[in-house]
């Protein structure tokens, strides 16, 4: 095991237990993330659904199944990438007899904070891809628009560049033409991730700098 994914593990092992909201009264499992802890790219969602929430795997309902057909169509899979959320447990509402997921509150955000900020903070992503707003609003900047500012690459503190792209649940929503634009906007910003990783990674290596002070000592 590596010391990235060590200490992940360790991190992951802190957050089952976690009871910082009310969430934790509700959930069967926390979905913390997984994937390649190694890796350039990270993908954050939204929170879990009732499927992530069942076998607490991210985004293995129909969004992921969405997704992971998008990923493909980039030659991507999740061996490549780590995928996480910005809650690591439901947030559900009783509806009619019946659980739905809801929005995620601000204080539950709050609460679930130090989880992402630690798993980034761990992996260390040259590139972080926000699906939907709650992400974005988090690693890019707050009030994000999601209709004026996907697609455009943000400096940000958990990564060297990050960028919003629709949410796959979002994207189900749609129907006919309106679905297949939505989706051809997934595949094309999941290719300008790859693309930038790739564009990062061939820049050069910063040099330490040397001191002139430093060399008069030789
Ligand atoms: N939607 C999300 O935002 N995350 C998941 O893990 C599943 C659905």
């Amino acid at each position: 095991m590596t010391e990235v994914e060590e200490r992940l593990q360790e991190l992951r092992q802190k957050a089952l237990d976690c009871r910082a909201c009310e969430l934790c009264d509700t959930r069967t499992n926390v979905v913390f993330g997984e994937g390649n802890p190694n890796t350039p790219l990270v993908l954050i969602g939204e929170g879990p659904g009732a499927n992530e929430d069942a076998t607490g795997r991210p985004f293995v309902g129909r969004a992921g199944q969405l997704l992971d057909q998008v990923l493909l169509e980039n030659g991507i899979t999740r061996k490549h990438i780590y995928i996480c959320n910005v809650l690591k447990c439901r947030a559900s509402i009783i509806e009619n007899g019946s659980v739905r997921n809801r929005p995620p509150r601000t204080s539950e955000i709050a609460a679930c904070m130090p989880w992402l900020q630690q798993q980034l903070d761990i992996i260390k992503p040259l590139v972080v891809l926000c699906l939907g707003a709650p992400a974005a609003n988090l690693v890019i900047h707050r009030d994000f628009r999601m209709t004026k500012e996907r697609g455009i690459w943000f400096t940000s503190s958990y990564a060297r560049y990050a960028m919003a792209a629709l949410h796959p649940a979002y994207i189900l929503r749609q129907h006919d033409e309106a679905f297949r634009t939505a989706r051809a906007s997934l595949v094309a910003d999941i290719d300008a991730a790859r693309k930038k990783v790739i564009e990062l990674k061939k820049e050069p290596k910063e040099q330490p700098k040397v001191e002139p002070e430093n060399l008069s000592l030789f």
